[in-house]
């Protein structure tokens, strides 16, 4: 599991995630009282640069090997470049590599071999620190299954992204504020997610990708555990969030919400194709 995945994950007792996406995965040790809030880092180094005007985001010949047992190629030589704005969707049956790309965008994984260059950096080159850093402040992640802290409000689960940014306390509420009206849950700040339903909690997930202002939103399956209604209200979000000039790249299986974006590839077995 990825790092920042992991630090979400913190806490969570919620059965159907545990379930779906801890099978066989150490247990992160968030019952013995350490919260995300505690442990993240105090000042994330600074790096990269919002006003770079090339590619946000390149890929040139990224594979991604699992030596297994069994060994897998997750990723055979994958080509993209996601373009500052771009909204794209990537589908592609269970298995074919999708989270293993946008694990590797969200500097979560590292390509075997090729390039990933983030705002024309090599992110090869990067230490640890560097690569946290330059994911706190210019990544936001959503998730199929929220990810949420149940003890904590809505309003301290979306403080958090403000806390991996190192910002301070004063800072970071106003953030979170914002950021819950903008995605129309004002009047939940003080609920715990467990009184939300499953669109909200959703909408709560992406009020805390998007509170720092990331240059670059990843989703995976974000409307994987919603009904339809719920799916098109956080579909909606992603289109406003698209129009003010976010950048957005989406895991989906469902071809309604791939339409939603403006440009959409295929996986299959780790190779990419363009959907015209
Ligand atoms: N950490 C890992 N170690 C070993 N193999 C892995 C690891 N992560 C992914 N894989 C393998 O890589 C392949 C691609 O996995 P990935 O999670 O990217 O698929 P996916 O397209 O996201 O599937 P789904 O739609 O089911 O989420 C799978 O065969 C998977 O078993
Ligand atoms: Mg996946």
């Amino acid at each position: 599991m990825s790092s920042v995945e992991e630090l979400f994950r913190q806490g969570q007792s919620e059965p159907d995630t545990a379930a779906t996406e801890a099978a066989g995965e150490p247990d992160s040790g968030a019952e013995q009282g350490a919260t995300p809030a505690e442990t993240a880092p105090q000042q994330p180094t600074d790096i990269g640069d919002p006003s770079y005007p090339g590619p946000i985001a390149e890929l040139t010949s990224v594979t991604r090997f699992f030596p297994g047992p069994p060994p897998v190629n997750a990723l055979r030589g994958i080509d993209l470049t996601v373009g500052r704005g771009d909204y794209l969707a990537i589908i592609g049956p269970s298995g074919s590599g999708k989270s293993t790309m946008l694990n590797t965008l969200g500097l979560l994984d590292r390509p075997s071999t090729g390039t990933f260059l983030f705002e024309g950096i090599d992110v090869a080159g990067l230490s640890e620190d560097e690569r946290a850093g330059l994911r706190a402040r210019a990544i936001g992640f959503v998730f199929q299954s929220f990810h949420l802290m149940p003890t904590r409000t809505v309003l301290e689960n979306v403080m958090l992204a403000g806390t991996y940014a190192g910002l301070s306390r004063d800072e970071r509420e106003p953030l979170a504020r914002r950021a819950l009206d903008r995605v129309g849950l004002a009047h939940r700040i003080d609920f715990t997610p467990n009184t939300l339903s499953g669109g909200e909690r959703q909408r709560v997930a992406i009020a805390r990708a998007v509170c720092t202002s990331p240059r670059l939103l990843l989703a995976d399956e974000p409307t994987g555990n919603l009904d339809r209604a719920n799916s098109e209200s956080v579909m909606r979000l992603f289109d406003e969030l698209s129009a003010d000039g976010l950048t957005i790249v989406m895991i989906t299986h469902d071809e309604a919400v791939a339409q939603a974006a403006g440009r959409r590839v295929r996986i299959n077995d780790g190779e990419l194709t363009v959907i015209e």
